[in-house]
């Protein structure tokens, strides 16, 4: 029995679209435990964010399963009970975007605060300026309209926001990536403080692998709507093993000697993601892939626990299957 906050199980969502069906998310399953934070990483494009919108119910699962501390939630926001909508938050990449430009800063903090119902119309006004103190804004803040702040404290407004209804839960998907990197390390730490003090689980998404070595306590890696790889963070970095994954690390700086002598030798990226309306055959990374032979283009692999914790999809990782696709019309796995 785990003491997971949020499980995805074999997690789906298709868009039937004029191009076709755009299998934007294709069978993804982890687990967030009570206050850790799970990195989801991957290139734009990889079916991050349609994870984080069928999470928090904005789109309906086309297969699979979500659960909250155990309990089935597959299902879209409007028909979620209250409790769980204030449970689960999400802070969106663009808070330019993400705000009301209608609304003052102190009108977009009591929404939550109104929908749930929370306090008497003074107790929210109080609420307001204490979150603002809380994301570092002084309260005159709640008379101004988004377009005064900048990007950075626009964000901060997010956050506020999304702490407004005391979640447990929060989505953070690339909360600083649209941020001028002066401001990225400040909200950051913002984040970490918030999740100490509060408890907060996070699932933290970003295309930053390099960010995820001191905010995170296990990261995913996501290529074409699934997950290639996931290890507990000090492993990963450590004993990285799917193509996909070397080809990432080998790309972002490191931070010791130590991590030098560990770190994946120089590897060339190749390609561009395809595009998830047509998904490559066999395994969907082979197509870019600098460690292929001849099974992985007939061959999907199945997920294997390499060692504690650490899973990975690749046909290198699955021997047994592996012989097994080297046979064809076998119908054997061999031993
Ligand atoms: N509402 C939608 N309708 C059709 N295609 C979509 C929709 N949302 C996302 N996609 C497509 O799904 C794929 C994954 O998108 P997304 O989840 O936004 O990736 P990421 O957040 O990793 O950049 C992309 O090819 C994108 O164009
Ligand atoms: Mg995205």
């Amino acid at each position: 029995m785990t003491n997971a906050i949020l499980e995805a199980v074999e997690l789906k969502k298709y868009f039937l679209t004029s191009r076709g069906t755009v299998r934007a998310v294709d069978g993804v399953s982890f687990s967030l435990e009570e206050t850790e934070t799970l990195g989801l990483v991957g290139e734009s494009g990889s079916g991050k964010s349609t994870t984080a919108y069928t999470v928090i119910g904005i789109y309906a699962p086309t297969a699979g399963k979500i659960l909250f501390r155990g309990t089935e939630i597959s299902r879209p926001v409007a028909k979620r009970p209250r409790s769980l909508k204030r449970a689960i938050q999400i802070v969106f990449q663009d808070p330019g975007t993400s705000l009301n430009p209608r609304r003052t800063i102190g009108q977009i903090l009591e929404l939550p605060l109104k929908v749930h119902g929370v306090g008497t119309k003074r107790d929210r006004k109080e609420r307001v300026i204490e979150l603002l103190r809380l994301v570092e804004l002084p309260p005159e803040y709640a008379y101004k309209s988004p377009h005064m702040l900048g990007g950075g404290e626009r964000q901060m407004v997010a956050i506020a926001r999304a702490l407004a209804t005391e979640p447990q839960l929060v989505i953070l998907d690339e909360p600083t990536s649209a941020l001028d990197v002066s401001i990225q390390a400040k909200i950051i730490n913002m984040l970490l403080k918030f999740q100490q003090e509060m408890g907060l689980s996070y699932l933290f998404i970003t295309h930053d692998l390099s960010l995820m070595r001191n905010v995170a306590s296990r990261v995913a890696i996501m290529y074409l709507g699934k997950i290639c790889e996931l290890a507990p963070t000090a492993e990963f970095f450590q004993r990285p093993l799917h193509p996909y994954t070397k080809m990432l690390l080998s790309s972002i700086p490191v931070v010791s000697p130590e991590e030098e002598a560990l770190k994946p030798e120089k590897v060339v990226s190749q390609g561009e993601i395809p595009s998830p309306v047509n998904v490559p055959s066999g395994c969907r990374f082979h197509t870019r892939c600098l460690e292929k032979d001849e099974r992985c283009s007939r061959v999907g692999p199945e997920t294997v626990e390499v060692g504690e914790g650490h899973l990975v999809s690749c046909l290198k990782f699955a021997p047994q299957l592996a012989s097994a696709a080297a046979a064809p019309g076998s119908g054997e796995v061999e031993k």
